[in-house]
């Protein structure tokens, strides 16, 4: 495989997340140090479609690995979902040269590729990254430890207001579909509750939380939300509580993109660094249509097919939840 492909481009597409700019460094420096060329693939698929591709020297990646955001920028793109789009797309990789690809985003990002890969049989490696956490075959995504860290500082500043104003807040994270973030950060954070998508589904966490009397011993509360239509969000939940708890003095904090920007923490730098290596170690061995994924701290490639499978979703640990109701009394 090393024999036909001579000259990489990578892109990073999607929601930012802190430590892309780490991946895209370590993938350009691997690629090169490896006898690759290198082109950098602006906003996403739309650069692709749109042919915004320049070379990569290893010193245009230099100064990026402690900044947040991506200094390729990024996008979701619409065109990239037609078969027209990922056609022009083709067009532009074969003009410019470029015989794999390597693809730092969230699930939409790996859908596209995987899709592309197979239309095109183009040789595509995919690292996640996202703050969400949610795609399977990894233990952590790129810039979840990050965002974490981010809400774990975010509570900690408001549980000061909770605590002299004796309030409930309900702290609203990102996440999409998925409950990493909000439970995690509720531990870290030492909150009382996180009202979770996983769980809401089955219960109604919030008369559960409030028949428990999650209150009784403490003078103010702090619940994590996930974002998601299943939960109904903080600003839902807050509607409800002074609709059917007024006795509650009740407050809601949307961190929103908060909670995707700053430089990424020692871990995400870690981890983005050895993904982007082990994404040209990928295609030197001759792999293609896998996403590298972190097994125990081991680098492993994921096929694309389990990585976006929606049969064997990656779950939340459900003891976790027992421990955040046990430290919370
Ligand atoms: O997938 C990353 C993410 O931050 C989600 O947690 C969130 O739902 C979404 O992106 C927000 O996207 P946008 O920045 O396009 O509003």
């Amino acid at each position: 495989m090393i024999g036909r492909i001579k000259t990489v481009g990578v892109l990073t597409s999607g929601g930012d997340a802190p430590g892309m700019n780490a991946a895209l460094r370590a993938v350009t420096r691997s690629a090169i140090y490896n006898g690759f060329k290198v082109k950098g693939i602006y906003r996403g698929y739309r650069g692709l479609v749109e042919d915004e591709i320049v070379d990569f020297e290893a010193k245009d990646v230099s100064g990026i690995i402690h900044r947040g955001g991506t200094i390729l920028r990024t996008a979701r793109c619409k065109e990239f979902r037609t078969p027209e789009g990922r056609k022009k797309a083709y067009e532009n990789m074969q003009k410019q040269g470029i015989d794999a690809l390597v693809v730092i985003g969230g699930d939409g990002t790996l859908t596209g590729a995987w899709q592309f890969a197979r239309e095109f049989d183009v040789p595509i490696v995919g690292l996640p990254g996202t703050i969400d956490n949610d795609l399977n075959g990894t233990d952590h995504t790129i810039g979840y430890d990050t965002a974490l860290n981010t809400i774990m500082w975010c509570v900690d500043r408001i549980r000061d207001t909770a605590n002299s104003h004796e309030r409930l807040f309900f702290i609203e994270v990102m996440g999409r579909d998925a409950g990493f973030l909000a439970l995690n950060g509720a531990i870290a954070g030492g909150a009382e509750a996180a009202i979770i998508p996983e769980i809401s589904i089955e219960n109604d966490q919030l008369a559960q939380l409030i028949e428990n009397g999650f209150r009784t011993t403490k003078r103010s509360s702090i619940v994590l939300v996930a974002e998601s239509p299943v939960t109904g969000g903080a600003m839902g939940l807050a509607e409800r509580v002074r609709n059917e708890y007024p006795q509650y003095d009740v407050r809601v904090t949307i961190l929103g993109h908060l909670q995707r920007g700053g430089s990424p923490t020692a871990q995400d730098r870690i981890l983005a660094s050895r993904m982007g290596e082990a994404a040209i170690d990928a295609l030197v061995e001759g792999q293609r249509n896998v996403m590298i994924g972190d097994d125990d701290e081991q680098m492993v490639y994921v096929p694309f097919s389990k990585a976006l499978s929606s049969d064997n979703k990656k779950t939340i640990d459900r003891h976790l939840l027992d421990t955040l109701s046990h430290l919370a009394i």
